[in-house]
């Protein structure tokens, strides 16, 4: 290839030098050389991912609109005809191919790739790296702790605003105020900054803006069960405000089971930076993007047996000791999985038991959540739930 380029270059060098009048075609010819370039690679790169992508069989592709959909229930069916991965189209030339299989995902999130969209998030290489070793000492468990109180009064907040909105037979939609609760945490803990945006509503648009964490609010949903309830209720509580949220076992593992099911980021993807030969032998080419599908793999029946059913002592130490590493990975895995995680998992302690201790949650039956994934796993129709006072005797 780079024979043909200096070729072409001495080439028209010596043309130019016959009229110098024709310098002025030189920055057309170098673009359109620069183009055909351009064009032959990704001719090539191309048929070396459909050669590829034939041993990737997959659901039917619409010559339009590709077969990218919206419906998981219709995504998981793939899952169980095409096992391990299956390619998913936007249209006819952008192709993702979504793995849900834990090994699949084990080798991509080891040998890393490069996120493909736009902070943090979406820093690459050596600038990443420097910004995450200066972040990581920021979210180390003893650094949380102080942020226990911070994130009490945020909960404290949100309860008293449901207090005033409790009424008999209609239930309250719970995603928004959840969402408002996370942003003002964060901004407390992380920024020092006292929003006041649970309820000054002149704030709520750039709540909707700084969402990185709406996925919590998802988890929280299952979460809320008079089960726990009974179990720890009051107990865990007085241990929280003794800031030892390591003993929380039994919200720990409903929390866990709560990101099985409704995994708040439902997908992470990336774009290979090398190529990668799976253990079963088929490989994918340098540059193909690929989707770890958390949502499939939190569901595929080999890891976990009854995958719909909600059972938190799927979570108990003796469950979990053996269980694959990349079965649950809600907070993604490998060097680029999720900083926040610790504080999320706080978080999410404190809210669910501040909550239960002060009311009973019911699920509204004509209103149940019909989840779509986003960025985050969200609810078409909202949260809705009933909410009762408990009065403590
Ligand atoms: C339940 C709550 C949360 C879940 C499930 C979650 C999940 C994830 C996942 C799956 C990723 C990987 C994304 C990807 O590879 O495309 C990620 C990355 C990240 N998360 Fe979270 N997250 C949560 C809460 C938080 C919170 C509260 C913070 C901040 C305080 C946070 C900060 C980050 C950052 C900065 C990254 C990028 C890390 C990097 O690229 O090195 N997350 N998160
Ligand atoms: C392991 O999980 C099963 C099924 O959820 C449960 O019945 C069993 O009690 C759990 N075992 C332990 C030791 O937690």
């Amino acid at each position: 290839m780079t024979c043909v380029v200096v070729r072409l270059i001495t080439a028209i060098w010596c043309w130019l030098h016959k009229d110098v009048s024709r310098i002025f075609y030189l920055p057309i010819v170098l673009c359109l050389t620069y183009m055909v370039l351009k064009a032959i690679k990704l001719y090539q790169w191309r048929r070396e991912l459909n050669k590829a992508l034939k041993s990737f069989p997959g659901p039917p592709v619409h010559w339009l609109f590709g077969n990218v959909h919206e419906d998981l229930d219709k995504v998981l069916e793939w899952s169980k005809k095409y096992a391990r991965a299956f390619p998913v189209w936007f249209g006819k030339f952008v192709v993702f191919v979504t793995l849900n299989d834990a090994d699949y995902a084990k080798a991509v999130c080891a040998r890393g790739g490069k996120r493909w969209w736009k902070g943090l998030l979406t820093l690459q290489g050596r600038k990443w790296f420097q910004h995450r070793k200066l972040l990581t000492p920021g979210f180390h468990y003893g650094v949380l702790k102080p942020y226990v109180s911070l994130i009490t009064k945020s909960t404290q907040v949100m309860l008293d605003k449901w207090e005033h909105l409790i009424t008999q037979e209609k239930s309250v939609e719970l995603f928004g105020h959840v969402s408002l609760m996370t942003l003002d945490s964060i901004l407390k803990c992380a920024f020092s900054h006292e929003s006041n945006c649970q309820i000054d509503r002149s704030t709520e648009q750039y709540g909707q803006q700084l969402s990185l964490d709406t996925g919590c609010r998802f988890c929280m949903q299952c979460g809320f069960s008079a089960e726990l309830l009974h179990r720890e209720g009051c107990h865990s509580i007085s241990l929280a405000c003794r800031d030892d949220l390591g003993k929380m076992p039994y919200t720990t593992m409903c929390i866990k089971e709560s990101m099985r099911i409704f995994p708040p980021v439902p997908l992470v993807s990336r774009q290979l930076s090398k190529p990668i030969t799976f253990h079963d032998g088929r490989y994918l080419p340098e540059g193909t993007l690929v989707g770890i599908n958390i949502y499939l793999i939190h569901r595929d029946p080999n890891l976990w047996k009854d995958p719909e059913v909600f059972d938190p002592m799927r979570f108990s130490p003796e469950n979990s000791s053996q269980r694959h590493s990349h079965a649950f990975m809600p907070f993604s895995a490998g060097a680029r999985n999720c900083i926040g995680q610790q504080f999320a998992m706080i978080e999410m302690k404190v809210a669910i038991a501040l909550s239960l201790l002060r009311f009973e949650f019911s699920p509204n039956p004509e209103k149940i959540p019909r989840k779509i994934p986003q960025l985050v796993l969200r609810s078409k129709n909202g949260i809705h739930v009933h909410l009762k006072k408990i009065h403590w005797h």
